[in-house]
């Protein structure tokens, strides 16, 4: 069952390639416009929404970090996104205008279905992303978007993430087109992109023993660090994550910009630190903003580890480790940076003798408050 793979994790890494066309399967026609008809929510709906807000825990709220900037970018609606557990207690503003996305894979977690009472109660709509067919999430919510991963059976989600990444990519241009905002153009480019973008997942996993054989080095260290601006702070937040799951090793993901409010005083000599860098195309300004960082913490003794797009010569200088990621847009650049991470945590765990599919102390749906 786990399809000649040691791991069902290392399975499912495997299949992103499938698990993200899958989900784009049917969504876009001909034409390159999305056809999300199956959300079923009046056109005259979205184009009323006036703010979208983002439920979810762990992993998949990861995946609604990420969201949060594609929404706004092509939607311009505001979108918040906050952890599920935390949502409810403060008393959150919600109306009829309000579009709430409840993005799990399983679509039992008990906090993400409390959120989401929560917020129909108010008179929200809600819109669930989820990966298990007629699940609690899903049924009690006013639309789904299903993600087509396939079972998820690792309790580390991998595939999962990558498809909820593609719904909530599909769900904000869906927004922008019913909209008509005036990114018109960008997002037909888009929507091309990733077409391709199952392909470039393939050829990311085709590169990755370098990956593996940096993560058995590192398998007697303490602490990881994960760096990253924009939608590589979600990414270094998720290869954090990872991290602490499979491997029990303490390692935090930071937004870059904050180093000097604090972080850097954790760097000294031989600290690996992992840094997402955006595509210098595009949004240049944050990619040379990114590389000072990557000298900050080298000149301290970092051993830095940086996950650059192909043809980025610049980073080369300041990077111990190079681990290189196709071109895709700005924001779709997670669904390429985050493969590498999955993998490095995945060898750590092996590495340090621990049990990938079912780290301790954890469940895969977590069913209480
Ligand atoms: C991390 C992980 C968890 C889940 C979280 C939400 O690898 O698997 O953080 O992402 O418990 O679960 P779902 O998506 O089922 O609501």
């Amino acid at each position: 069952e786990k399809g000649g793979y040691d791991y069902f994790m290392l399975k499912e890494i495997a299949e992103q390639p499938k698990a993200v066309a899958d989900t784009l399967l049917g969504r876009i026609d001909g034409q390159g416009n999305l056809s999300l008809d199956e959300i079923r929510i009046p056109t005259h709906v979205l184009r009323e929404t006036d703010k979208v807000v983002v439920v979810a825990c762990g992993t998949a709220f990861h995946a609604g970090m990420i969201a949060k900037y594609a929404i706004e970018h092509w939607t311009r609606i505001p979108c918040e996104v906050e952890l599920a557990s935390e949502f409810r207690y403060r008393d959150p503003i919600l109306d009829q205008r309000t579009l709430v996305i409840a993005i799990s894979q399983s679509g039992e977690t008990m906090d993400t279905l409390m959120a989401l009472r929560h917020a129909r109660e108010q008179g929200a709509k809600v819109l669930a992303v989820c990966n298990t067919n007629g699940s609690t999430i899903p049924r009690e919510s006013d639309a789904v978007l299903y993600t087509h991963a396939g079972p998820e059976v690792a309790v580390a989600s991998t595939k999962a993430f990558l498809t909820q990444l593609v719904a909530c990519y599909l769900v904000a241009l869906y927004l922008g087109q019913t909209r008509g905002t005036k990114y018109g153009d960008e997002i037909t480019d888009v929507v091309a992109e990733l077409s391709g973008i199952a392909g470039e997942v393939d050829r990311v996993l085709e590169t990755m023993e370098p990956v593996r054989e940096l993560a058995r080095s590192l398998a007697h260290k303490n602490t990881v660090l994960f760096l990253g601006r924009h939608v590589g702070y979600p990414v270094a937040l998720e290869g954090a994550l990872k991290l602490k799951e499979l491997a029990y090793m303490h390692a935090e993901g930071f937004a870059a910009g904050e180093l000097k409010h604090g972080p850097i005083a954790l760097i000294e000599q031989d600290l690996p630190v992992v840094v997402v860098v955006p595509s210098p195309r595009g949004r240049s300004l944050l990619h040379d903003k990114i590389v000072s960082n990557i000298q900050e913490i080298r000149a301290r003794g970092a051993r830095t580890i940086v996950i650059a797009e192909e043809g980025d010569e610049s980073v080369a200088p300041y990077a111990d480790h190079l681990i290189r990621i196709p071109r895709t847009p700005t924001l779709l650049q997670p669904l390429v940076a985050t493969v590498p991470l999955q993998v490095f945590a995945c060898e750590l765990a092996t590495a340090r003798g621990n049990e990938v599919d079912q780290p301790r102390n954890l469940a895969k749906s977590v069913t209480v408050e």
